[in-house]
């Protein structure tokens, strides 16, 4: 068991910026990741469709034989991981904003929130958001549009700059210090992000989290692969264009293969 893969999903190629973390911290561990580009974006679909769109996932990843799968996707977290953990016997990790270590250290009071319509207006990010933002202003922002530009391969695109601008206007009106990176597509904005963003507005994604999160839980299941580093299967999927796909990988050192599939 222990040398089964790990799965992973997302809406497309955003839950790329997750599986860099997760590989980086966890070498040893052969991955199998999918992007569901066909359907994406999944922010702006209801949450009856994200929760189909995640179980279609899981059932294609369990035919894979993974020993548990990382959510790499706000949206269908936020949506659909109860019921994903009450209906799969494995071990699931979801990804949410951090809005936690936001609200902790900003010291202006306010700090932005940047994600998919549909996370923004799931049960489950209220509750955090009212769990940890009591006090502070938090300024939510959906982020419609930035996902099909993505996964279109148009970040320096003219209407990407438009959308960012228009996003975050508000929010350094209302002087944030942190903004909140809620959507895994976005760490690959980071960098048009800061052309607009004041420097000191620090910007948080839950990447690195989501990674150790994963090594704690496969240490807890005792499920952690023997393997040296290098010698992991590092599988992607797409049923879109792979070309694409492959397009958000070319900082990846190792070797790996990307395939299409129809699902
Ligand atoms: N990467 C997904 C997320 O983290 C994007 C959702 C979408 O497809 O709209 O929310």
């Amino acid at each position: 068991m222990n040398q089964k893969p790990i799965g992973i999903f997302d809406s497309g190629v955003g839950g790329t910026s997750i599986w860099k973390e997760l590989h980086g911290l966890l070498p040893g561990e052969s991955t199998v990741y999918l992007a569901d580009s066909a359907n994406a974006p999944y922010g702006e679909r209801s949450k009856p469709e994200i929760l189909d769109l995640s179980i279609k996932n899981t059932e294609w990843l369990l035919s894979k034989g993974c020993k548990l799968i990382v959510v790499a996707c706000n949206t269908a977290t936020t949506n659909a991981i109860a019921y994903l953990r009450s209906n799969y016997d494995l071990p699931f990790i979801g990804i949410e904003p951090a809005i936690k270590p936001a609200a902790l250290h900003t010291r202006s009071g306010a700090v932005g929130v940047l994600a998919t319509r549909g996370t923004l207006s799931s049960e489950l990010f209220a509750k955090t958001s009212g769990n940890y933002a009591s006090g502070i202003r938090v300024i939510e922002q959906m982020g419609d549009g930035l996902v099909p530009l993505i996964e279109q391969g148009r970040i320096d695109s003219d209407e990407m700059t438009e959308l960012l601008h228009r996003y975050l206007a508000p929010m350094i009106t209302a002087g944030i210090d942190h903004l909140v990176l809620g959507c895994t597509h976005y760490p690959y904005l980071i960098r048009r992000i800061k052309e607009i963003l004041p420097t000191h507005v620090n910007i948080i994604d839950s990447g690195r989290a989501v990674a150790a999160q994963t090594k704690r839980i496969l240490e807890k299941h005792d499920l952690l692969a023997d393997r040296p580093s290098g010698k992991a299967a590092l599988k992607f999927y797409t049923n879109s264009d792979p070309q694409l796909l492959s397009s958000f990988l070319t900082d990846v050192e190792d070797s790996y293969t990307v395939e299409k599939i129809t699902i």
